[in-house]
């Protein structure tokens, strides 16, 4: 048999102790190219298995996808919301949720108050964040955010009081107001906002961050244009009792929100929820950064908000 058969593995013949002649099978020595294969195969499956454990087991809910909702009436919007919100707290009971301000999710936390009454859901574990504030209010304070927040949701729930981080509006000037903005910063940073609720204003704000401010800031101070004081004097009563300066989370905090819900009513939200929802991304509208958001954004308007988007469902 030569040696170049053996290295085969084809049969060779050995002579036993007796003098008997007997075949025996050599060990077929694996191939370069046999090696190569099983290596790259590992490694195919390393790679396979690291993809399964970031998407479906690490970021369950960062897949990202855009999908737009419209309702027929505000009703409608609050019980789709609502049960959307619903559902996101039974299947996260432990999770992080920034809340929206302004009048636009008042029926939402009405109709969330209600299941709770009817113990449909718990709060009990869930931390509650929140968008924007006036600096210089109390928190009993009848105009501040914290009130506002408290005295039509948190408070009719059963979230707990060391559960709740909204921006502290406080201070007597804006050495400390700045100072609230870093902490909420930090905390921030330790309690990664899990779902944003999100409203905005006719002009696509979010929060205090108006057209053409720097996307690119964290949580803020803004000192407010005499334009904006003089519309927010309505709630003040004069001019010299509204606030000069409010305090925001900047747009690359709500982009950092895993996932986000953006809601919206009337007429005139039209524009803005066309921009975002047509994919038209503008210094301009705020709201608009939301096109270049990493995770899960979910727009909800009503039919008059709607108005200049064709469809009822859309991915944008
Ligand atoms: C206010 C608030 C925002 C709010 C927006 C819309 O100025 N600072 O947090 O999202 O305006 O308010 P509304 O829902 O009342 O239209």
């Amino acid at each position: 048999m030569k040696e170049n058969d053996a290295q085969k593995g084809e049969e060779l013949i050995d002579i036993d102790e007796k003098g008997k002649a007997i075949t025996k099978k050599e060990e077929k020595k694996p191939a370069a190219s046999e090696n190569f294969t099983h290596v790259l195969c590992i490694f195919l499956g390393l790679v396979l298995l690291g993809l399964y454990l970031k998407i479906f087991v690490f970021n369950k809910n960062t897949e990202k996808t855009k999908n737009y909702h419209k309702l027929k009436s505000a009703d409608d919007l609050n019980r789709n919301v609502g049960d959307y919100i619903i559902r996101f707290v039974n299947q996260h009971p432990k999770a992080n949720i920034g809340l929206a301000s302004g009048s636009t999710p008042e029926g939402l936390y009405k109709y969330l108050i209600n299941k709770y009454e009817r113990n449909e859901v718990s709060f009990k574990d869930i931390k509650f964040f929140s968008i924007d504030g006036f600096c210089g209010l109390k928190k009993d304070d009848d105009k501040s955010y914290h009130y506002a927040l408290t005295n039509t949701f948190l408070s009719k729930i059963d979230a707990q009081e060391n559960n709740i981080f909204l921006l502290k509006e406080e201070g007597s000037g804006i050495e400390e107001y700045e100072k609230n903005a870093e902490d909420y910063n930090k905390l921030l940073k330790e309690h990664p906002i899990d779902l944003q609720i999100l409203s905005f204003g006719e002009n696509g704000h979010i929060g205090f961050n108006e057209p053409n401010t720097d996307f690119d800031l964290l949580t803020h101070v803004v000192k407010l244009s005499d334009e904006k004081r003089k519309d927010k004097s309505k709630i003040f009563g004069a001019l010299d009792k509204t606030p000069e300066y409010a305090i925001t989370q900047g747009v690359k905090s709500i982009l950092q929100a895993k996932e986000v819900i953006a809601i919206a009513k009337g007429k005139g939200k039209a524009k803005a929820v066309s921009d975002l929802v047509n994919g038209v991304f503008t210094k301009n509208s705020p709201i608009t950064a939301l096109i270049n958001h990493n995770g899960k954004v979910t727009v909800f308007t009503d039919e008059e908000a709607g108005e200049f988007v064709k469809e009822f469902n859309k991915k944008f």
